[in-house]
């Protein structure tokens, strides 16, 4: 692939950065769309995001994604935010035009999209059960409110961390104690983890899904191994299991089409391509 000097260029700004797979799934909708882009890792500490993020906008970047450390911060350097973003208080995708930032959060979008590509497009009238109470959580539970779930029972380690999620977002988030889980499981039409349990190197989340109602679906946010536990487990019980990675390319394809201007596609080649560099990674 070669790039003229009007290549569009974005990035992903995160720290670490190493093990993103965001410059690989860019790099797969330039190539097929044969695009004079470019979308780099931008490994960027956390000190000093708050002066390198302007510096981006000089540079001529079309714009980025930002991850782990940086969603709230990039939240409060920006001149905008849409109606996602303002409700997880977190940035995942800037847009620089016209001298203005614009801050959106398409991690909404993205599980918004995996849910439906598992078949799941309304939860009205449902109770849904989240596992974990940090960043990805809260935009998990704005994606389930708009599907209009019912009730959203948050479920956390740390119970004082839900009080802030509770608080924020109304009478159809209510917490419950891990312990709780068990009564918890019978109600719900779909199981999300959103904690870190069940990554490579992390512990496992050991949950009995035995409780679910038949039809009930798991979604694991995490995509690194692509069936973890929890969702091998889902499978075994003849549960729907949704892994982390729609999630990913999902929440990429507004950013790509707001710098590139072409909307691209979330394929099975796409998946393939990435699951086989993962494999390659180890
Ligand atoms: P993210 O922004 O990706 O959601 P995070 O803010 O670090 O990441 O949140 C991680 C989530 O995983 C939290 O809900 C955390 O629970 P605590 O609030 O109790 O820390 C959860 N988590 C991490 N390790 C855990 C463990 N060993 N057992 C239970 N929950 C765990």
């Amino acid at each position: 692939m070669t790039i003229s000097g009007n290549a569009r260029v974005a990035g992903v700004a995160g720290w670490p950065i190493a093990h993103s797979l965001s410059p690989a799934l860019h790099a797969y909708w330039i190539a097929e769309h044969k695009l004079d882009a470019a979308y780099v890792p931008l490994a960027i500490k956390p000190d000093d995001f708050p002066s390198a993020f302007p510096a981006l906008r000089k540079l001529g970047f079309r714009g980025l994604n930002v991850t782990l450390p940086h969603k709230e911060a990039a939240f409060a350097l920006v001149d905008s935010h849409d109606e996602a973003a303002r409700a997880t208080g977190a940035v995942n995708t800037v847009v620089f035009e016209d001298g203005r930032t614009l801050g959106r959060n398409t991690d909404v979008f993205g599980f918004t999209q995996t849910l439906r590509d598992g078949g799941i497009v309304s939860l009205q009238d449902m109770t849904v059960v989240v596992l974990g109470a940090g960043g990805a959580s809260r935009a998990i539970i704005t994606a389930l409110l708009l599907l209009g779930a019912a009730q959203v029972i948050l479920v956390n380690r740390t119970v004082e961390k839900t009080h802030t999620l509770v608080s924020a977002f109304g009478a159809r988030v209510v917490a419950s104690p891990w312990d709780s889980l068990p009564e918890c499981l019978p109600k719900a039409r779909l199981l999300v983890n959103t904690t870190s349990l069940g990554m490579a190197g992390q512990a496992a989340l050991e949950i009995d899904l035995a409780p679910m109602p038949k039809g009930a679906a798991v979604v694991d946010i995490v995509y690194r191994p692509l069936v973890t536990p929890l969702l091998a487990q889902a499978k075994a019980r003849g549960l729907a299991a949704i892994d982390g990675l729609g999630m990913l390319l999902h929440q990429a394809q507004p950013g790509f089409a707001a710098w590139f201007g072409v909307e691209p596609l979330v394929t099975a080649e796409l998946r393939a391509h990435l699951v086989g560099l993962m494999k390659a990674q180890g």
